[in-house]
């Protein structure tokens, strides 16, 4: 699941969030969900309210959540209530290392809805939290 701006990975800002799109990862990841033997929901918004609703589909319908909020990280109490209220095991993701940066992506108001995290490994990091929520749900 993936929140504001990060359809434009790739574009973006791209000395911090590197040249892959989001396509790119979407089909790295589908590769590596097959290899798992899980399957994958992929999922990207611009707005907290339609985050809210696909964390509250996946209660309904995953097992686990792998999220970068993105900024929704920094502020969203309403994501946070969502990822509590679903339960489901969940790793929070982002590509930059955001306690190298601005002081206010220190601050993650997900994190404590969240059962780990991985920050500042690029891309890989959402293989990486993928490889982890399968183990994690063996
Ligand atoms: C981000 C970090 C956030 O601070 C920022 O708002 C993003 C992306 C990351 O993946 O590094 O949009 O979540």
């Amino acid at each position: 699941m993936n929140g504001p701006n990060l359809d434009r990975l790739g574009t973006r800002e791209r000395e911090i969030y590197g040249a892959e799109s989001l396509g790119d990862v979407e089909s790295r990841l589908r590769e590596l969900a097959g290899d798992l033997g899980v399957d994958l929901v992929f999922f990207q918004s611009n707005s907290e309210g339609d985050l809210v609703d696909a964390i509250w589909d996946a209660a309904d319908g995953c097992d686990g959540i792998v999220i970068n909020p993105a900024a929704y990280t920094h502020y969203s109490i309403a994501v946070r209530d969502a990822l509590s209220g679903a339960g489901l095991p969940t790793v929070e993701v982002h590509i930059s290392n955001v306690h190298d940066r601005e002081e206010f992506r220190s601050r993650s108001v997900v994190a404590p809805a969240c059962t780990g995290g991985i920050w500042g490994l690029g891309t890989a990091g959402y293989d990486l939290a993928l490889r982890a929520l399968v183990q994690m749900l063996a």
